[in-house]
Formats: structure tokens, C-alpha cells, sequence
């Protein structure tokens, strides 16, 4: 595994092959939003966690999230909003620029800003990132006095109502990516670019089913395949899909090519091989356990079943691991078996066996040494779509049927 490249500004511009993932901020994986997400659970926790870090990078993390977070609003040209943070005497205020594009932000140039939103940080982190679905945290929007006291003046009243109603459709837009709202995958995907929902694949309202439980947990996720190919400016659109969907959750992509131009302040890329089972195994022991890691690399056969063998050990008890695109085992050209019965080299060979492994304590004759494998031991559930499966972790060790049962089958005499 290398780099993949510079992070944004503030972070280093290189660092040797073998260092960590890029992400939004220097250093291995995460290290400015991590800490404020380990102490989102606890209001004096985060406290702490703000003072070490500094209001100021608080505020560069805050509106960073923002950005992610916040719809392209219909208003015309662009609406211009303070944001102040406050924690207990200080305050760091950024420039808020919400279009049809989204959301910008600049340290300059907030004094002038028309309207301004001030949020203790604190609270605010409380409930962009902690636990709590229904939390809404309290805010404190202040128009400036000039617009207050601008009377009939040459456009009359109703340019006045125009002009607050267009910043108040972009305050709504800011208030509402400070709450946690339900989110459709499916929508997500489209706008994102992904081809996981309404294009190639209907793969999403699975997805949705399988991830509800974790969406608003602290989960750190994988996924294998950036997409955008040879192009290391292109792809990344299910990462901003799951960055936006898991709002407290760590979005890590592995691509066989380098994605520098792939950030967020939640995601983190790495470029390496998934056929490579030491690369794979080096970047889960450095950033995982992971809640969830999903397959949607190469698609070969024999890649989706390395990839299995290496990172399923490195998946958290309860989580899950995702293999996309199960087509290819009945396509020659990617490993796959001609005709009905996908053969035991592909992805669907692997499930079956799986299932297998499920009944490991079952077996007649018992498993033979060294026993059954570390994935008969650790798969607890499969569940299978039209060329989408989930395998879910955790310890398969339900006593088999007991010994009394007539099994039909006895020991031949030694
Ligand atoms: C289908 S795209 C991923 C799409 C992306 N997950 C999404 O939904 O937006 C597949 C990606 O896998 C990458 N890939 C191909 N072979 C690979 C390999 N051996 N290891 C890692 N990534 C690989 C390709 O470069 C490509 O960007």
C-alpha cells in the first residue's frame, strides 16, 4: 500500500510508500475528526477533546462536515452566512457561501456576512456526532442590523421580502446539515454518481436493510474499489455516498489505482492490489476493525475470494462483509464457471462453502484436523440477493445436534 497523495490544505504533502491512507487531515487515517468522535458520547469528553485540538481547527472540522452535509439549495446567485463557534470565552467564525453547488467555506470575510448562525461547539459536535438520532442542538441566528432597518428603498418592499427570503432558504439549508436527518441510499446514490441504485444495479434498498442498525454508530468502513478506473481524479462516489450516509461514520477506499483527487473529511484512500493478501492484512491491522468492508473491486473470482480470506478476520464481531457483483462467477472472462452451477474458484463457490461452514458442528464425520477454517468458526448468517451477498461476523458456535440423535452414520471400526 502507498499514499495516494497529498491531503488538503494543512496536511502534509507526501509521505513514503507503506505510510498511512490520505485523508482530510496529516498523520494516519483521521486524526483530527477521530478524537472528536471517540468523545462525541459524552458532553465533558468532547469538551476536552475541543480544548486539545484548538477552537479553530474544531471550526475547520465543523465546517468541513458541513460541506458534506449540506444540499445544493435553489436560491439565485450565492446567499453569504456567518458561523460563529463558541466554547466557553472563545469563538472562530468561518464565511458560509450556499448555492446550487452546495456549500463553501472561507476564514475571511464573515464580518460583512448579512446573517449569523452561532452554535456552542460543544452541543454542536454533540449532535452532528453523537449518539441519538432525534437530538437537535440549539442555535442562535442574529440578522445584522442594516438589513433589519432597511426601509422602502428603490426595489420597495417587496425586494426587502425577496432578499430575506433567499438567505432564509440558505440558514434552513445550514440548519438543517447541523441535524441528523433519514436519508434515502438510493438518492444518494444517484446524486453521487454510483452506479449502485437505478443504474446497473438495484443494490441500495439491501443495503439499506443491512446498514440501518449501524447508521448512526461510529462505524469505519471499507470499501474495495474507489471506481473512476484509470483516472485518479475520477471515482469515489459510493464513498461520498457512505460518508454521508454514516454521519459519525470513517470511510476508507482501496483502488488498484492511485485517487488523490478522492477526499472528504471522512474519507481516506489507499492504492494497492486486492489480490494481495499481505497488503490486505497490513491495512486491516492498521485501520481496521472494521464495522463493514465491501467488495466492489475487480470482480475476478479469485480476487473476491483472496480478499474475503484476508479482511473477513479483520471485520468487528457483528459486522459485515459485502460482495458485490456476483455475476462474474458464471463469466469465463473473470474466473467464473460456463453453465448453471457456479464452480468452487468463484464467489458463489465461496458462499456455497460458507453454508457449509455454517453446519460445521454438524458434520459427519467431524471436522478433520486442523479443524473447521477461521471463516466456518466466524460466519454466523448469510444472506444472498440477485448478485449481492452480506456475510455477517461473529462466533459460530452453537452446539451441534446432540450425540443421541441417530445420524445414520456411525465411525467405521478403526
Ligand atoms: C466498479 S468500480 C468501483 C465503483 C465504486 N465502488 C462506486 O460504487 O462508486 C471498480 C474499481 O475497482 C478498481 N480495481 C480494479 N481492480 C482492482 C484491484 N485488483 N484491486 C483494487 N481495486 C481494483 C478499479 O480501478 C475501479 O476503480
Amino acid at each position: 500500500m502507498t499514499r495516494t497523495g497529498p491531503g488538503p490544505a494543512g496536511a502534509p504533502a507526501a509521505a513514503p510508500a507503506g505510510d498511512a491512507p490520505t485523508g482530510a487531515a496529516a498523520g494516519p487515517g483521521w486524526p483530527a475528526i477521530e478524537p472528536l468522535l471517540r468523545a462525541a458520547a459524552d458532553e465533558h469528553w468532547l469538551a476536552r477533546a475541543v480544548a486539545d485540538l484548538g477552537l479553530d481547527r474544531v471550526a475547520e472540522v465543523v465546517v468541513e462536515e458541513l460541506a458534506v452535509r449540506c444540499d445544493p439549495v435553489p436560491v439565485d446567485g450565492a446567499a453569504h452566512l456567518a458561523f460563529e463557534l463558541t466554547s466557553g470565552g472563545e469563538r472562530a467564525c468561518r464565511l458560509l457561501t450556499v448555492d446550487r453547488d452546495g456549500l463553501t467555506s472561507k476564514r475571511d470575510g464573515w464580518q460583512a456576512a448579512p446573517v449569523r448562525i452561532t452554535h456552542d461547539a460543544v452541543d454542536l459536535l454533540r449532535g452532528l456526532y453523537g449518539p441519538g438520532t432525534d437530538r437537535r442542538t440549539s442555535r442562535r441566528v442574529t440578522t445584522c442590523a442594516e438589513l433589519n432597518a432597511l426601509g422602502p428603498a428603490p426595489g420597495g418592499l417587496t425586494a426587502i421580502v425577496r432578499e430575506r427570503q433567499r438567505l432564509a432558504v440558505a440558514v434552513q439549508a445550514v440548519v438543517a446539515a447541523c441535524q441528523r436527518h433519514p436519508v434515502d441510499l438510493g438518492g444518494l446514490s444517484t446524486r453521487f454518481g454510483s452506479d449502485k441504485w437505478a443504474d446497473l444495479h438495484w443494490y441500495t434498498q439491501h443495503y439499506e436493510r443491512h446498514f440501518a442498525r449501524f447508521r448512526n454508530a461510529p462505524v469505519r468502513v471499507l470499501e474495495i474499489g474507489i471506481g473512476g478506473y484509470d483516472a485518479p481524479d475520477q471515482g469515489g462516489a459510493s464513498l461520498r455516498m457512505w460518508q454521508r450516509y454514516f454521519p459519525a461514520g470513517l470511510v476508507l477506499g482501496l483502488d488498484i489505482v492511485p485517487k488523490p483527487g478522492v477526499r472528504g473529511p471522512r474519507i481516506a484512500t489507499a492504492v494497492g492490489d486486492q489480490g494481495d493478501p499481505g497488503l490486505l492484512d497490513d491495512l486491516g491491522r492498521r485501520f481496521g476493525p472494521f464495522d463493514i468492508v465491501i467488495d466492489d473491486g475487480s470482480h475476478l473470482n479469485a480476487h473476491v475470494r483472496a480478499s474475503f480470506t484476508a479482511l473477513f478476520p479483520h471485520v468487528r464481531p457483528g459486522g459485515l462483509y459485502v460482495v458485490e457483483d456476483l455475476q462474474t462467477a458464471y463469466w469465463p472472462g473473470y474466473g467464473g464457471t460456463v453453465g448453471p452451477v457456479a464452480g468452487p474458484g468463484t464467489s458463489v463457490g465461496l458462499l456455497k462453502q460458507l453454508v457449509d461452514g455454517l453446519h460445521h458442528r454438524e458434520w459427519v464425520p467431524p471436522a478433520a484436523a486442523p479443524g473447521p477454517s477461521y471463516a466456518d468458526r466466524h460466519a454466523v448468517a448469510l444472506t444472498i440477493y440477485h448478485n449481492l451477498a452480506f456475510v455477517e461476523k461473529g462466533v459460530n458456535s452453537e452446539e451441534g445436534a446432540p450425540d443421541f440423535i441417530d445420524r445414520g452414520w456411525s465411525a467405521p471400526p478403526a
